[in-house]
């Protein structure tokens, strides 16, 4: 079963509108848009940008993949990401690792079968001193142990199920 929204090959044109040629921080922008429209960039989408926009295709596969928000893979509604840089392992973030993904029941880099929620892990997020840390939907929580995780992602969770 595939939740994820079909491509609308006239949506993303009517994002390609009213933008120049060749500008690397508007394909960058374009980028953004279907990503956020989609949860991540077709390959249809990307060939059309491409096409439109006077940019190599190359390119264009080479910004998807060199930056972490974008994915060429479907995400879930839901994205957590639990940061696995060193001082965050250092404070427990393996535990809390582990709870997101017996809960969820994926494994890091995975989406559930139902398109709600992406589990990630990230490096270092910048907030070391919060370590562990985790992120869902860009919300930061610091200080996570394993049992915070549980109640984090019993949050999430109901709140996905009354959306
Ligand atoms: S190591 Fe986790 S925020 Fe830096």
């Amino acid at each position: 079963m595939s939740l994820q929204p079909a491509v609308d090959v006239s949506e993303i044109e009517d994002l390609l509108n009213g933008r120049k040629d060749g500008e690397n921080e508007s394909l960058m922008s374009v980028l953004e848009d279907v990503q956020a429209r989609y949860r991540y960039l077709p390959k249809d989408a990307l060939i059309l940008i491409s096409e439109r926009m006077g940019v190599p295709l190359s390119q264009a596969y080479s910004v998807a993949t060199f930056y972490n928000a974008f994915s060429l893979q479907p995400k879930g509604r839901h994205v957590i990401s639990v940061c696995l840089g060193t001082a965050c392992i250092v404070r427990g973030a393996r535990k809390v690792l582990e709870r997101a993904s017996d809960k969820l029941g994926i494994q890091p880099g995975e989406t559930t079968e139902d398109g709600e929620f992406t589990l990630e892990t990230v490096n270092c997020l910048g907030a070391c001193a919060l370590g562990p840390v985790a992120v869902v939907d860009g919300t930061y929580y610091g200080q996570m142990s394993g049992l915070e995780a549980d109640a984090l992602l019993r949050e999430v969770m109901g709140e996905a199920e009354t959306l």
